[in-house]
């Protein structure tokens, strides 16, 4: 590489741009949802199996593939797998990042709408004739509507977002989230400290508990994979991307095991700071995606501080899907950079451009009337979420694991690993990455892939 490429400089700047990259709309606005649609703590119990076992694993993988090898993804694949099939596996991570972020992009244009309206008073403002519930089924139908309010606002975050990467790892993306991450944990925790003393704490504790061990279905197992790899932005090439502006003298299995632990801790967060003021008020909890938006509202609009309590959940929604979509983004502009030996601001405006379009398609989608409507009723927005989640999520994790493990090898992956770490691994838990890379995560990824494409069939 002939130009010198940039780099994180402190660990907490590591820790806070990954995290940061983890941290997203798929804790806050999906997890809860896939919870109280997939039974419960059966749910959260494989979900955090699916953690250790292929989410921990992967996050060290990638770092460690990326750091090593100080490209983008597309040639990172190509690199190691030395042959016309990887890199074509490597282009998969490309084709599922543009498809997340054109939905991404715009539910996050969805939330900065909801937060400047609930800044400005609007959303408290429901007329004495109209219920509730109708008001907000209304506002939320009348924005998705309105193709001026959902591009601006999307568009705006975008180029905000282009703004932070064009100034760099360090001076963008570092400082950034050094600075969003630490306000978006002081939020959640006054949120929550908040509805702890709501009277529907109880339900909502006994609602994420509850068991429902029949509910654990291969349809199940293979949601709660998907979750993992989208929530830890795995699989996507993101963390190989991020690694590769990772120095030598930080310790990886640290950093993920950090991330990890940030990331599930916030998703289950996410359920203890929404679901006591949802059982407070009687509301149906789950909704699925629309809660946050129809459901919320309306105990934002009941409760004692809700004027308060309202903007501030937006603003920490829209800070954890803002540092998501810097990671995002990043992807495509080193891939831009690399591929075109473009400059990082002529990268970023590309990325702009490219990524409007996926914004443009669901953004048209969405709307009531519209006609781009694929299968029956789905919109694009279903679609890609479906897509990537079930399918190019889960068969990239795969990949990425036989990649890693039988071209790679996992004894360079450990010497890689074992570059600035703070103490070596014991050799049971080498062994351990060692047979989760290579013999537990691909088979158990492909059988549950055929279980679930032959029960969906
Ligand atoms: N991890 C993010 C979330 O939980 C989603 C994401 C995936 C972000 C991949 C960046 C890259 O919302």
């Amino acid at each position: 590489m002939s130009h010198q490429r940039d780099s994180f400089v402190t660990k907490f700047g590591i820790v806070a741009a990954v995290a940061g990259s983890a941290i997203g709309l798929g804790n806050i606005w999906k997890y809860p949802y896939m919870v109280g649609a997939n039974g419960g703590s059966a749910f959260i119990l494989v979900y955090i199996l699916a953690v250790i076992f292929f989410g921990y694993p992967l996050a060290c993988s990638e770092l460690a593939l990326g750091r090593k090898l100080r490209m983008n993804t597309v040639d990172a694949f190509h690199a190691l797998g030395k042959n016309k099939f990887w890199k074509f596996v490597g282009f998969l991570p490309l084709i599922t990042m543009l498809l997340i972020t054109s939905y991404y992009v715009m539910i996050t244009g969805w939330v900065a709408w909801y937060f400047l309206i609930s800044i400005g008073g609007q959303i408290r403002e429901v007329p004495a004739t109209t219920l509730p519930a109708d008001f907000y089924k209304n506002l939320f139908s009348q924005m998705t509507a309105s193709i001026p309010i959902v591009l601006t606002t999307s568009t705006v975050l975008l180029i905000l977002v282009a703004l932070v990467n064009a100034r760099g790892i360090k001076k963008g993306i570092e400082t950034c989230s050094k600075i969003m991450m630490p306000i978006l944990f002081v939020l959640i925790i006054i949120l929550i400290g908040y509805s702890v003393t709501l009277p529907g704490f109880g339900k909502a504790c006994a609602y994420m508990c509850k068991p429902d061990f029949t509910a654990i279905k291969p349809s199940v197992i293979v949601a709660a994979i998907g979750q993992t790899f989208l929530s830890l932005s795995l699989a996507m090439g993101i963390l190989t991307t991020y690694g590769s502006y990772i120095d030598k003298s930080q310790d990886i299995r640290s950093i993920s095991k950090q991330m990890v632990i940030m990331d599930t801790t916030i998703a289950i967060l996410a359920g203890f700071a929404i679901f006591p003021a949802v059982f407070t008020y009687g509301l149906e909890p789950g909704m699925g995606p629309g809660l946050i938006f129809m459901s919320l509202p309306q105990v934002f609009l009941k409760m004692a501080g809700g004027a308060l309590f309202a903007p501030a959940f937006f603003a920490l929604v829209l800070l954890a899907a803002f540092t998501s979509l810097i990671s995002l983004f990043e992807l495509l502009a080193t891939y831009l950079i690399e591929k075109f030996r473009i400059s990082r601001y002529m990268a970023c405006a590309w990325g702009v451009a490219i990524l409007f379009f996926g914004l443009l398609l669901c953004t048209i989608s969405q709307r009531p009337d519209s006609n781009i409507l694929v299968f029956g009723s789905k919109t694009v927005l279903d679609i890609f979420d479906y897509f990537t989640n079930n399918i190019t999520l889960p068969i990239t994790g795969m990949l990425i694991c036989i990649l890693v493990g039988f071209r790679w090898k996992t004894e360079n992956l450990e010497k890689e690993l074992a570059i600035g770490a703070k103490k070596t691994a014991s050799l049971i838990e080498q062994r351990t990455f060692d047979i989760l890379i290579k013999w537990i995560a691909p088979p158990i990824i492909f059988v549950l892939m055929v279980v679930w494409i032959y029960s969906a069939s």
